[in-house]
């Protein structure tokens, strides 16, 4: 009870101390002594096309935050979140990034989950060595923006590899279309991860086709696949245009399976599509059904606040905002060189994803989970690791 009251208090104080201390970097201590509170920015797509996606991640996030709070916050002092919503639109993130730089004074920044809006923002937090840590873009180009720019997820050249290996070896399918979103990073990079995968396994492509963020109609890339006679589509889109292509699809009487990554994740996935990908598939990153003990110990907490499971997104955002907390412990220090070293040298970080080692690459490295849809929920199939992913077997040839 003591506790909570003290974190109110703190937390009331720290809007009010960072407007006394207009212009200056907040000090560990406020006006009446009082610890001052960390600053931790927050950049997601709250509302607008992925508004499903910063949702749920800042779901995951703001639970860590409270929990640590809870727990007495970081070097004595709470964390305070401060959330900025880039409405998922394009030019938004490096808007609200650098607001949450130079007028929140924010110490580092967490976000985002599309790749796109992370490339957006990753040299305006690299310019002021603010570290920057991606929950869950994938495209590897995220963290080669500079050495302030982490994530606590896999790579697209690994979802890539695993998606082409569950193709050839579950699908079993070794005629594939492609059907991809020119307009996002995450798009064309899975899909040429993918494509050099199940080609370098004997697979063929047999069609691919392109579209844009924000269409709506893809009957004209649907008819050219059909007549390719794919045994399967892999779709590396996200959920609001794949929804309408699985639609469509079915409605030009494609029948054979539609695949796809990390992108699929969100319940309008199901109200988009209906029953179209029933029996389809998606790789993702967590699922709530994984056995581990701190997973499923995320999973109740997260259940009883929010009265829904998490997903992926849910599970890596929380789990960036704990591996953030543990560096500004280990770094003795809330902010600067410290920091960012510290967020570096992660090793075996134990979180509801499983254990984040930070590499040279800044990047972590976990398996993927396989996702299908049954009866309008997504269920558990299978967990690849990256030993599987990238061991290069093609199947047995006619
Ligand atoms: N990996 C996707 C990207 O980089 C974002 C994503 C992550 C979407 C997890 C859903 C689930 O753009």
């Amino acid at each position: 009870m003591r506790a909570h009251a003290h974190i109110g208090r703190w937390l009331g104080l720290g809007g009010l101390s960072a407007v006394l201390l207009f212009g200056c970097r907040p000090s560990p201590s406020g006006p009446d002594g009082a610890a001052e509170p960390i600053r931790v920015g927050e950049f997601a797509s709250m509302t607008g096309k992925e508004a499903a996606f910063g949702q749920s991640s800042h779901k995951g996030t703001l639970l860590a935050i409270e929990e640590i709070n809870a727990a007495g916050g970081v070097l004595g002092r709470p964390l305070h979140l401060i959330t900025e919503d880039n409405q998922s639109k394009p030019g938004e993130s490096a808007t609200v990034v650098r607001k949450l730089i130079s007028r929140e004074r924010v110490v580092a920044v967490l976000g985002e989950v599309a790749s796109g809006r992370s490339l957006e923002a990753a040299p305006i937090c690299q310019q002021s060595r603010i570290p920057m840590i991606s929950p869950s873009s994938t495209n590897p180009k995220v963290t080669e923006m500079g050495d302030c720019i982490f994530r606590v997820c896999f790579l697209d050249s690994f979802q890539g590899a695993a998606l082409a290996r569950f193709a050839r070896q579950t699908l079993q399918s070794t005629r594939v279309a492609i059907l991809s979103d020119a307009a996002a990073p995450y798009s064309v990079g899975l899909a040429a991860f993918f494509r050099e995968r199940f080609l370098a396994g004997a697979g063929q492509v047999v069609a691919e086709q392109k579209y844009s963020s924000g269409d709506k109609d893809f009957k004209a890339q649907l008819t050219a696949i059909r007549a390719a006679q794919p045994e399967a589509i892999f779709v590396p889109g996200y959920y609001t245009e794949v929804g309408l292509i699985a639609l469509q699809a079915r409605q030009l009487g494609i029948s054979v399976p539609l695949f796809g990554g990390d992108g699929w994740e969100a319940p309008e996935l199901i109200q988009i599509a209906g029953t179209a990908l029933e029996g389809n598939y998606y790789s993702t990153h967590f699922a709530p059904e994984v056995e581990s003990t701190v997973a499923q110990n995320f999973v109740q907490k997260f259940t009883a606040k929010y009265g829904a499971a998490p997903d992926a997104i849910a599970a890596l955002g929380y789990d960036s905002a704990l591996l953030l907390a543990d560096a500004i412990r280990r770094a003795g220090a809330a902010e600067g060189a410290p920091l960012r070293d510290a967020i570096a040298s992660t090793r075996d970080f134990s979180g509801a994803s499983g254990l984040t080692t930070i590499d040279p690459q800044r990047n972590a490295r976990k398996s993927a989970v396989m996702i299908t849809i049954r009866d309008g929920r997504f269920c558990y199939v299978q967990t690849i690791t990256p030993e599987e992913a990238l061991r290069n077997e093609p199947s047995p040839g006619p």
